[in-house]
C-alpha cells in the first residue's frame, strides 16, 4: 500500500483479538503498519489469533513475525525485545494494545483478584514492555511507543478498575514522555471511545446479557460523531499516524478517537 513506516521495526503487544463479527484494534494496527512498510512482531498470549494476524498479513506480502507472551510476567518482556533486537537490530515502534475489563464491577462489589488481573494486565504489562523496550531506542537515539487507554479514564464509567489502571496508562505516557523526550523518543497515548469490536461488543453484550444489535443500537446514539461508533480501522490509523515521522513534534498526547464521546465533559 503505502511506506509510512518504510524500514522501521514495530512490536505490537495484543496482536491478536477475541473472536468476533468484527477485527480488533491490535489485529488493525498489526495488519495496517504491515502494509506501510513496517516489519511487524506480532505479540499475543493467544499465539493461535497472533498467527492469525501474520497469515492475513503473509496474503498482502508483508513482512511479521509472531512471538508468544504474557506481559504480566517480566521475563517475558524481556525476551520480546531480546529477540526483536536479535532479529531486525533495531525496535523503531512499540504499540502497548493490551487491555482487559473483564469482570469489573462496582467498587464494594470488587474483587482483589479482579482488581489484580485488571492492574496486572492494564498496566504493570506496560510498565515492564517499557522498561525493556527503553535502553533499546535511547541506544537508537530514536523511537516512537503508542500506549492504548481507553476513553473511561477521562469519561464517566461504571468500571472501577477499568478506569483506574487507563488513568494510569495516560500518567505513565506523561512521564515517560517527558522523561526520554531529549533522547528522541516519543511517547503518546491513544483514547479509543465506543467502537465496534469483538471485545466492545460481543465481550460487553456478554457482560450485560443483552443481544449485539441492542448494545450496538445504544452506543451508536451516545456518539456525537454523525454514523454512530467507530472501528478498529480508526484506532489503527491514529496509531499508524502517531508512529510515522509526520508525528515527528508530537510527544506526551493523549488523543481521544471518539468522535466526540469524551469532549462531552467540557
Ligand atoms: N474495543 C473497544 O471498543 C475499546 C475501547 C476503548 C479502549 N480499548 C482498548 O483497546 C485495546 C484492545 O483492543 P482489541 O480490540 O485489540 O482487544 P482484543 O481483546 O480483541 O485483543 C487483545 C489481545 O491481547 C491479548 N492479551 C490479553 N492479555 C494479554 C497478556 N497478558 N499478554 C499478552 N497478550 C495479551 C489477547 O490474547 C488478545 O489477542 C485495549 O487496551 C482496550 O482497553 C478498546
Amino acid at each position: 500500500m503505502g511506506d509510512r513506516l518504510k524500514d522501521k521495526v514495530a512490536i505490537v503487544i495484543g496482536a491478536g483479538q477475541q473472536s468476533g463479527d468484527t477485527i480488533g484494534n491490535g489485529r488493525a494496527i498489526s495488519i495496517l503498519f504491515a502494509r506501510e512498510g513496517a516489519k511487524v512482531m506480532l505479540v499475543d498470549q493467544n499465539i493461535d489469533s497472533a498467527q492469525e494476524t501474520k497469515l492475513m498479513i503473509d496474503k498482502e506480502g508483508k513482512e511479521s513475525i509472531t512471538f508468544k507472551a504474557n506481559i504480566v510476567k517480566e521475563e517475558d518482556c524481556r525476551q520480546i525485545v531480546e529477540k526483536c533486537v536479535d532479529l531486525y537490530g533495531q525496535v523503531d515502534i512499540l504499540v502497548n494494545n493490551v487491555g482487559i475489563g473483564e469482570g469489573d464491577k462496582s467498587l464494594v462489589n470488587l474483587s482483589e483478584d479482579i482488581w489484580d488481573k485488571i492492574f496486572n494486565a492494564n498496566l504493570k504489562g506496560m510498565f515492564f514492555t517499557c522498561k525493556y523496550i527503553l535502553p533499546v531506542m535511547e541506544k537508537q537515539g530514536n523511537g516512537s511507543i503508542i500506549n492504548i487507554s481507553s476513553i473511561a479514564a477521562v469519561c464517566a464509567t461504571p468500571l472501577v478498575a477499568y478506569k483506574i489502571s487507563k488513568s494510569g496508562v495516560n500518567s505513565l505516557t506523561h512521564q515517560l514522555a517527558m522523561k526520554y523526550a531529549k533522547k528522541g523518543i516519543r511517547i503518546n497515548a491513544i483514547m479509543p471511545g465506543y467502537l465496534n469490536t469483538p471485545m466492545a461488543i460481543e465481550g460487553i453484550s456478554r457482560a450485560r446479557g443483552i443481544s449485539k444489535e441492542d448494545l450496538i443500537k445504544e452506543r451508536d446514539s451516545l456518539v456525537p460523531l454523525k454514523g454512530g461508533m467507530g472501528n478498529a480501522w480508526d484506532t489503527a490509523y491514529a496509531a499508524l499516524f502517531l508512529a510515522s515521522d509526520e508525528a515527528k513534534f508530537i510527544t506526551s498526547v493523549i488523543l481521544p478517537v471518539d468522535g466526540g464521546q469524551s469532549a462531552r465533559i467540557g
